[in-house]
C-alpha cells in the first residue's frame, strides 16, 4: 500500500476529490475541502488467516472487530450434510447450535456499533416424505437477537436463475404447487448504538460511496449473479458468494483501516475484497485444502511457486491452529 495515495484511488474510481465540479456530491467536496489538494497515505493492512475452528476465535480480542462478513454452511442443503453430521449434527436445530457458537464469538469481538452481515438461504427438503421449508434466516435472526444484536432491515438476493422449468410441485392446477426460492438473504446486524466518529473523521469521508453506489445498494433487492460453485483447484464445490456481495457490504458497513472478520472464510473472497479496499481482515477456515485457493485470489499471478506467492501477499500471514 505504500505510496499509494487516496487521490489515485479516487482516480481510479472516477471520483475525482474535485471542489469545483458540479457533479462532486457532498462527501466528495467535503473530502477536497479537508485534503486542500494534498493527497492522502493510505494505511498498510494485514490479512490473517487462521487455519483453525471459528467456534473459537481465540486470536481476536473483545470489542476490537468493526465488521463481520460471512456466509456459513447452510443447514439441511445436502453440499453441507457431510460437513454437519462429522461435527456431530444431524438435525436442523443442531446444526444451528453449531453455527450459534460462531454467531456468539462474533458478538464478543465486535466494537459497540460494529455490524454483522451473514449471507444465508433457506433450505427446501422431502424427509420422511415430508417435503417442506427449513427457514434458516428465521433461525439466525432468533439466536442473534438472543445474543443481543439490534436486527436491521435485510438484503434479498435474487440470483438469475437459467432453469427452464424451476417451478415445483403441480405447475398449471391448484393447490399444491410451491413458489419458486430465488432469494438468498444477507442478514444485517448491529451490536449496540451506531458507531460514533469525531466531526469530519477524514477517513470516514475517505471512505464515502457515490450517489449511484448508495442508490443501488441501499435497496433491499440486489439482483445479482452467483459466483462459479466448481473451483479446479479442489474437488467438492465450494458455495462462494461472488466478489460483488463483499465489495458492497465492505464499502457500505466499514471504513478505510477497519478490521473485517470472515469466520467462514472458504475461497478466501472476503478477505481478498478486504485487502483491494484497504481494511485489515481476518479469516478463519477449517479445510486447510483451501489454502492455495485462497492464496491465488489474493494474489493475482499463477506464475509464481506457492512459497513466492505467499511472500508476495502484502501484509498476509498464515496460522495454524486444528485441534
Ligand atoms: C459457504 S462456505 C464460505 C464461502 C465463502 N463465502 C467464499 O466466498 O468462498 C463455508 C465455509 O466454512 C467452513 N467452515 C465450516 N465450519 C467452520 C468452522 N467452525 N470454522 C471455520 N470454518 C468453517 C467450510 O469449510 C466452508 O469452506
Amino acid at each position: 500500500m505504500d505510496g499509494r495515495t487516496l487521490r489515485t484511488e479516487l482516480e481510479k474510481q472516477d471520483m475525482k476529490p474535485d471542489k469545483k465540479s458540479k457533479s462532486a456530491s457532498y462527501p466528495e467536496r467535503q473530502l477536497a475541502k479537508m485534503l486542500k489538494g494534498r493527497p492522502l497515505k493510505l494505511p498498510e493492512t494485514k490479512h490473517n488467516l487462521i487455519i483453525g475452528d471459528s467456534r473459537l476465535m481465540q486470536e481476536i480480542a473483545n470489542r476490537s472487530v468493526h465488521l463481520i462478513v460471512t456466509s456459513p454452511p447452510y443447514p439441511m442443503i445436502e453440499l453441507w450434510d457431510e460437513l454437519f453430521t462429522k461435527m456431530g449434527c444431524t438435525d436442523f436445530n443442531a446444526m444451528h447450535e453449531y453455527l450459534a457458537q460462531v454467531w456468539n464469538e462474533c458478538y464478543r469481538i465486535l466494537i459497540d456499533g460494529g455490524i454483522a452481515c451473514i449471507n444465508i438461504g433457506d433450505a427446501l427438503r422431502k424427509i420422511d416424505s415430508n417435503f417442506q421449508l427449513y427457514p434458516n434466516h428465521v433461525k439466525i435472526i432468533e439466536h442473534c437477537e438472543n445474543v443481543g444484536f439490534t436486527t436491521l432491515p435485510f438484503i434479498l438476493w435474487k440470483k438469475p436463475t437459467k432453469r427452464i422449468n424451476p417451478f415445483l410441485g403441480s405447475g398449471f392446477i391448484p393447490p399444491n404447487a410451491y413458489v419458486t426460492q430465488d432469494c438468498e438473504f444477507i442478514l444485517l446486524f448491529r451490536k449496540g448504538q451506531p458507531r460514533a466518529f469525531p466531526p469530519k473523521d477524514l477517513i470516514r469521508y475517505a471512505s464515502h460511496y457515490t450517489i449511484s453506489e448508495r442508490n443501488s445498494w441501499f435497496t433491499q433487492i440486489w439482483q445479482l449473479p452467483g459466483a462459479r460453485q466448481q473451483n479446479r483447484q479442489v474437488s467438492r464445490r465450494v458455495a462462494a458468494f461472488p466478489e460483488e456481495i463483499a465489495y458492497r457490504l465492505i464499502r457500505m458497513f466499514s471504513v478505510i483501516g477497519d478490521t473485517v472478520v470472515d469466520p467462514f472464510l472458504g475461497t478466501g473472497t472476503t478477505m481478498k475484497v478486504a485487502k483491494e479496499t484497504h481494511r485489515n481482515s481476518v479469516g478463519y477456515e477449517i479445510d486447510e485444502k483451501l489454502i492455495p485457493v485462497i492464496e491465488g485470489k489474493l494474489c493475482d499471478t499463477d506464475t509464481l511457486t506457492p512459497r513466492r506467492r505467499r511472500k508476495a501477499i502484502e501484509g498476509f500471514q498464515i496460522t495454524h491452529r486444528l485441534d
